[in-house]
């Protein structure tokens, strides 16, 4: 009984978040369209992994049912060991913070100032998201995501559409962020992007894990974590 104890309690501190048989699907009209299809993926806690694969092979998807947005049809994700399902928006909003959503409300009274001044914004406290810059819109979204102080940061395309300096400006913080310790999931289809940055890569194609590369030694190997389980 004791024994049993103790491995869940090492379960729960080996994997933040865990996605065991992960699938999504889509009804359209007569075709079912299996957009995340029965993936199984392991976060550890302050790692730095990116989701990589091609348009339309289930990025967005498996972020939105990491981050709540969205149901699983199939399979159980938990976070911190809590099947994400039983959790409440006010415990999840304290776990992860999502990055480049539209800017749409006011930034968290609390910490925004401190966190613009952060990301060197806090002139643009007044601003409307409008008069703001694509750059400048995703770093009040980090800002916003951080208002909180999760644990985990989910970033989905973070250098979309910004000019190649301030994409860089932008990776280079969510490099500082895990640093100090954050868990950062970006998603991806710029393997140049995901190799300089993460430090274990999770292929899907098809809604399906293709592989899982790991940088080990300066090198990337492909392991087999999160492929069974
Ligand atoms: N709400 C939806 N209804 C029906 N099909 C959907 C829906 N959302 C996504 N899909 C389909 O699921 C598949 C995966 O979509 P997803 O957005 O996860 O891809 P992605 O890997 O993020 O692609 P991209 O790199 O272009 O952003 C696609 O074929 C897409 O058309
Ligand atoms: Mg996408």
């Amino acid at each position: 009984m004791a024994e049993k104890k103790s491995s869940e309690k090492k379960e729960k501190h080996t994997h933040l978040i865990r996605l065991r048989n992960v699938a999504k699907y889509y009804q359209m009209g007569e075709e079912i369209v299996r957009a995340v299809d029965g993936i199984n993926i392991e976060v550890r806690p302050g790692e730095f992994v990116a989701i990589m694969g091609p348009s339309g092979s289930g990025k967005s998807t498996t972020m939105n049912l990491v981050g709540s947005l969205d149901l699983a049809t199939q399979g159980d994700i938990f976070l911190d060991g809590l099947d994400i399902e039983e959790l409440h928006e006010s415990d999840l909003a304290q776990v992860r913070g999502m990055m480049f959503q539209d800017i749409d409300s006011e930034v968290r009274e609390a910490r925004a100032e401190q966190l613009l001044k952060m990301v060197g914004l806090e002139e643009r406290m007044d601003h409307h998201p409008n008069q703001l810059s694509g750059g400048e819109q995703q770093r009040v979204a980090i800002a916003r995501s951080l208002a909180n102080n999760p644990e985990i940061i989910l970033a989905d395309e973070p250098t979309g559409n910004l000019d190649t300096k301030t994409g860089e400006i932008v990776l280079h913080y969510l490099d500082k962020l895990n640093k100090e310790g954050k868990t950062i999931i970006m998603v991806t289809h710029d393997p140049r992007l995901a190799e300089e940055h993460a430090q274990v890569i999770f292929h899907i194609k098809d809604g399906k894990l293709e592989k899982v590369t790991k940088k080990i030694k300066g090198r990337w190997v492909v392991i087999d974590r999160g492929t069974h389980n």
